[in-house]
């Protein structure tokens, strides 16, 4: 079985297609159309100018990823995302199902993070621990099963990747906040600030990052009274000490659920997975608590957005012949994957 998936939810037109053989995926195409370069003028995504170039690209970056290839299965980002941006691709899967009478599937895109996990081959045993850290989501998930999930907790205000971007905006840095902030850090010395580490202790897997910004803030304006000049070796520790402040707290709340719920493994997606030192530090405190729990992270490029992870979630939508008649495909801005409705 092949699949093509299409994603549009937020800055990135891609389309990939893979093939599905007894359960193991192989990436055939894998197209990506970064509009990262047009929203960095304006320091974040502009919703309708997203769209507008979704329009401008989808049917080049669909006739990269096929050829003369037609799939056996679609599978389409339906949400949850910015909505004109999400149309783009969802009108586009809707009519290629009607054209070629193929079956589809309406792919989450925090599924389709996970399902990225799938990529490289190897089986899961379940349940599972499931972290997702993007722009718009911070989440851990209990996966005791394909297609059966239990919302642990999430962030009650900023995601992770919207406390990089914040962050990296308050110190004047470039959009999109989190690669900025990482390569800053590495110059720098993670016990220069002491920023606080939000809900670290508290008995639930929640999360909180707008205070943590708001700390950033303060330090900002203090080191700015003070009338020092935020020099790059400053801006540098304090990157380093921020990105500390979330890796920690992330890392904490994972290892307790991984404790609690006696997993085996641990599934992470996400955008704000490419950063390398939470990679390291999930790495770090797994083999120190317990080395024989797998932590599965997805090579980095298939951690930020793309196709392929949507492809993968298709696949296992359709191996379960969960498809949605093409009429009955919405595109949803708010959509919760554990969730039934
Ligand atoms: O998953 P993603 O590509 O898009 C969404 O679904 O939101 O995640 C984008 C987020 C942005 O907030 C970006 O700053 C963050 O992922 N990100 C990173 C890194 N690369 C991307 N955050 C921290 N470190 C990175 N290296
Ligand atoms: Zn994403």
């Amino acid at each position: 079985m092949t699949i093509l998936g299409i994603e549009s939810s937020c800055d990135e037109t891609a389309a990939a297609l893979i093939e599905c053989v007894r359960g193991k995926l192989r990436v055939v195409t894998d197209v990506v159309a970064s509009q990262v370069a047009i929203h960095a003028q304006y320091g974040g995504v502009v919703p309708e100018v997203a769209a507008r170039n979704h329009m401008e690209n989808v049917v080049t970056v669909l006739q990269r990823a096929l050829g003369k290839r037609r799939p056996d299965v679609l599978a389409v980002t339906a949400g949850p995302g910015l909505i004109t941006s999400l149309l783009v691709g969802v009108q586009t899967a809707r009519t290629l199902a009607y054209l070629w009478k193929k079956p589809l599937v309406a792919v989450n895109h925090i599924e389709g993070h996970l399902y990225a996990n799938w990529l490289e081959n190897r089986s899961v045993q379940f349940p599972a621990i499931v972290l997702i850290v993007s722009g718009g989501h911070t989440e851990l998930v209990l996966m005791k099963d394909h297609g059966k999930y239990e919302l642990l907790g999430a962030t009650r205000d900023d995601a992770a990747g919207e406390a990089f971007d914040k962050g990296a905006k308050l110190l004047g840095l470039s959009y999109p906040g989190g690669p900025a902030i990482s390569k800053q850090a590495l110059a720098g010395d993670v016990s220069a600030y002491s920023f606080p580490r939000p809900m670290i202790d508290s008995a639930d897997y929640d999360f909180s990052f707008s205070g943590l910004k708001t700390a950033l803030l303060y330090t900002v304006m203090d080191i700015k009274k003070q009338k020092k000049r935020l020099t790059p070796q400053r801006v540098s520790d304090l990157c380093a000490s921020y990105q500390a402040a979330i890796v920690d707290v992330i890392t904490a709340k994972t290892m307790r659920a991984v404790e609690q719920y006696h997993v085996k493994f641990v599934l992470c997606g996400g955008g704000v997975m490419a950063n390398h030192a939470l990679r390291e530090s999930l790495s770090k405190k797994l083999t120190s608590l317990n080395s024989s729990v797998q932590l599965r992270i997805p090579s980095f490029k298939y951690c930020t957005d793309n196709a392929v992870m949507i492809a993968a979630a298709g696949a296992f939508h359709a191996m379960r012949k969960d498809f949605t008649p093409w009429k009955k495909v919405e595109a949803r801005s708010q959509w919760d994957f554990t969730s039934k409705s």
